[in-house]
Order: C-alpha cells, then structure tokens, then sequence
C-alpha cells in the first residue's frame, strides 16, 4: 500500500509537473506551438468570455450620453527626463512615469506603460487588434493605466476587475510623416533584440494621441496578451492617427523577438491577436452614429447639393401643378361658357385653330432651303439617284 501510494503521489506529481508548467514560465508566441489558439491551455483567463480585442460593429454599439471627452493628466510634461523604451520580445514598451494619468472615470487612472502592435505586409494588411465593422488598421498603440485609487499597484490592479484602463488609438498609413511617433521608432535599432533597453529623450505622450477625444468606444475586455486577465476598461477612439508607409515599415521591420545571444534570429512581426466574441457584451459610444459631425465635408457637400436639388425639382413640381391648376380652371370656365350656349364638348375642337396648314407653312420653307442648298452642290443631287433607283426597280 505504501509502496503504491508513493508510486501514485510521485505520477501525481509527475503529472502534474509536465502538463501544467508555471504559465510565467511559457514562453508564448502569436502563431506556433504556444500560439495564440493555445494561450487558454496555459493561461485559462485567455479563454474567458470577455475577451480582448473585439470587433466593433457600430451599427451595435450604444449611445452613451454619459461617455464625457477623455482627459489625459500630465501627459504632455515629460519634466525633460528620460523614457525607458524596451523590447520583451512581444512589442516595443515605453514605461510610463506616475504623474501621467487619466481623468474622466469613476476613479484616478495612474499610467504605467505604452507599446505597439503591428502586422508584417505593409499598409492596408492589418496590425491592429481591434477592427471597426470588421476592418484592420495598420497599427495600433496602447496606453496601459492603473486603478491607483482602488489598488496599490499595477501588478495588484492588473488582476480586478476595474484595475485598468487601456486606451486604443488606431494607427493608419498615409502620405505624411507623423513626427511624435519618430520619437519612438527613430530609437528602435537601438533595442533590436529582446531584452534590450535603452533611454530615449522625454516627449509630449499627448502628440500620439488623436485631435478627437470625445468620440470613442467604450466596453469592458481584457488584456491582449497572457495572462489576459478580464481587468481592463477599454476606451477605443474613433479618429485614427496616421504615420507614413516608411514609419509602418519601420515598425514591422526592425525588432527581433529573439534575444541577442540566441543563435536564429526571428523578426518581432505579428503582434496582434485576432478579435474575440463579445458573447453579450455591449461596446457603447461616446457619439451617436447618426451625428452630423460624423460627416465628412465631402459628405456635407454631397447632402447640400442634393438638398438644393430636392428643392429647385419640388420647385418646378409646384410651379407646374399651379399652371395645370389654372388651365383647367380656364378651360373650366370656357366650357361652363360653352354649354351654356349649345350643351356640347364638340364645340371645343373646333375652337382650335387646325394644326396642319400652320406647320405646312414653315415645311415648305425648309424645303426651298434645302433646294437652294443641292443646287449649291449638284453632286449631292446625282448622288442621291442611285440610292432611289435600287428600291423602285424590284
Ligand atoms: C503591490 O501591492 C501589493 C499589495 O499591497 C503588495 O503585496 C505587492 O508586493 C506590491 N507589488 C509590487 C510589485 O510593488
Ligand atoms: C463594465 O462592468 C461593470 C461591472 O460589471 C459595469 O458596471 C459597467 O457598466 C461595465 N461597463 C461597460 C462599458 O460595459
């Protein structure tokens, strides 16, 4: 008994040893053998039900009146010193100082981090994590804060519910090059290698952000990567930001997610995960979808036009029925005089003046035109004369 007990304990433990080592252990990837289909049997919380990132459906979303613009707090005083920008061999990480955070929730959010996702092919072939009506971005940026009023730090915050607030700001390819993000990319080469660290000048973390904070969306997810815990307040906005094909080339093209003493080199590509149910959850909007400001000038211009035309058209519309109104009335008036004097609809014809002889007048004068004109170019006459003769001699 003693003897299989041991023997039971130690398969036990065995057991339990092989199939589920510590998950701070796993190295996990996006595609491969710990890929992201995988992450839930290391990591249960990835396979929970409200689970980052989504798809927004707009037509799904709901107005949320009470979604006030957002209000970054100290983002834009770096105090000249420096950002810590690292490679964790998932994405590029800038750590964050304490005394930036949001305002505009419940409680003080307190910013801990930001970093990237991206994709491999260049423009318009995803990167980002969320997608709008089922649409890619080229990129996008998270800034990760802290429920510092409800919790004592991060690592605290980051497993409750309410314990962050993560904004999304989708990024897009375009002619321009958007220089805040150089402020992060231009020091890239410099972190190539997983592990890598180095020191960048501060910045304005504002001048990343879009012009528009009051129109975003708004649900409750998780974090995007293991051990995605169910914690996060998801503020996703609804303007993109825009960086040039040669930023988005940059991004996608530089890191490695191996570490420098690692022998196969294996570029850090990819890094987003694909959207996950909703499974009953509603994202809600800071903005009505119907809003005019949703509109674009070329949208606005196209609906003032139409207007104007819609008007000019009822215009006539109006200006005809009046016109048949009144013809009527006169030839209402014109009858009544009629019957009164012979009681027959036969009279009215006849008050016409006949059609024919009017238009012969003018045809004959076309005619003597046209004569004078063959007469000009007698060749024109000869010409016609065969053309006649093949239909009469059958
Ligand atoms: C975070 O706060 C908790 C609770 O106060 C504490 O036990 C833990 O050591 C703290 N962790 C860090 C990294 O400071
Ligand atoms: C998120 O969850 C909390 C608590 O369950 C709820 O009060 C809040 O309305 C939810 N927020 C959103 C945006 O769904």
């Amino acid at each position: 008994m003693d003897s299989l007990g041991l023997f039971i304990l130690l398969l036990l433990l065995c057991f339990q040893w092989t199939a589920a080592p510590a998950a701070e252990e796993v190295t996990w990837t996006y595609t491969g053998l710990v890929g992201q289909s995988e992450w839930s049997q290391y990591f249960p919380n990835c396979g929970g039900n409200s689970q980052s990132p989504v798809d927004v459906v707009t037509t799904q979303t709901k107005y949320d009146p009470s979604l006030i613009p957002l209000t970054p707090v100290g983002y834009s005083q770096h105090g000249n010193r420096p950002f810590t920008l690292y490679n964790n061999g998932h994405t590029a990480v800038i750590e964050l100082p304490d005394w930036m955070g949001l305002a505009g929730f419940p409680w003080l959010f307190t910013a801990v981090q930001m970093h990237l996702h991206w994709g491999s092919g260049g423009p318009s072939h995803g990167g980002s994590e969320h997608t709008i009506n089922g649409l890619s971005a080229d990129a996008e940026l998270h800034v990760v804060h802290y429920n510092s009023e409800l919790y004592a730090n991060m690592s605290t915050a980051m497993t409750q519910k309410d314990g962050l607030a993560v904004l999304g700001i989708l990024i897009v390819t375009g002619e321009e090059t958007n220089p805040a993000f150089n402020n992060i990319l231009n020091y890239l080469s410099r972190i190539r290698h997983a592990d890598q660290k180095v020191f960048i000048p501060g910045f304005d973390i504002q001048s990343l952000l879009p012009n528009d904070l009051g129109r975003y969306y708004r649900y409750n997810g998780s974090l995007t990567t293991p051990p995605c815990y169910q914690s996060v307040i998801w503020t996703l906005f609804h303007e993109r930001v825009q960086i040039s094909k040669a930023q988005l080339l940059k991004m996608e093209t530089i890191l490695y997610s191996s570490k420098a003493e690692e022998p196969d080199r294996m570029l850090l590509q990819d890094n987003y995960r694909s959207t996950q149910p909703l499974n009953h959850r509603v994202v809600f909007a800071s903005f009505s979808a119907e809003s005019w400001k949703e509109l674009s000038s070329g949208e606005v211009t196209a609906i003032v036009i139409g207007v104007m035309c819609g008007c000019v058209g009822l215009a006539v519309i109006i200006r005809f029925i009046v016109k048949t109104i009144r013809f009527f009335r006169v030839l209402h008036h014109e009858t009544v005089v009629v019957n009164s004097s012979t009681s027959s609809w036969d009279v009215l014809p006849s008050n016409r003046p006949a059609p024919m002889p009017r238009i012969k007048e003018p045809e004959k004068a076309k005619e003597k035109k046209q004569e004078v004109a063959l007469n000009m170019t007698p060749e024109g006459e000869k010409k016609e004369e065969p053309s006649q003769s093949p239909q009469t001699e059958p």
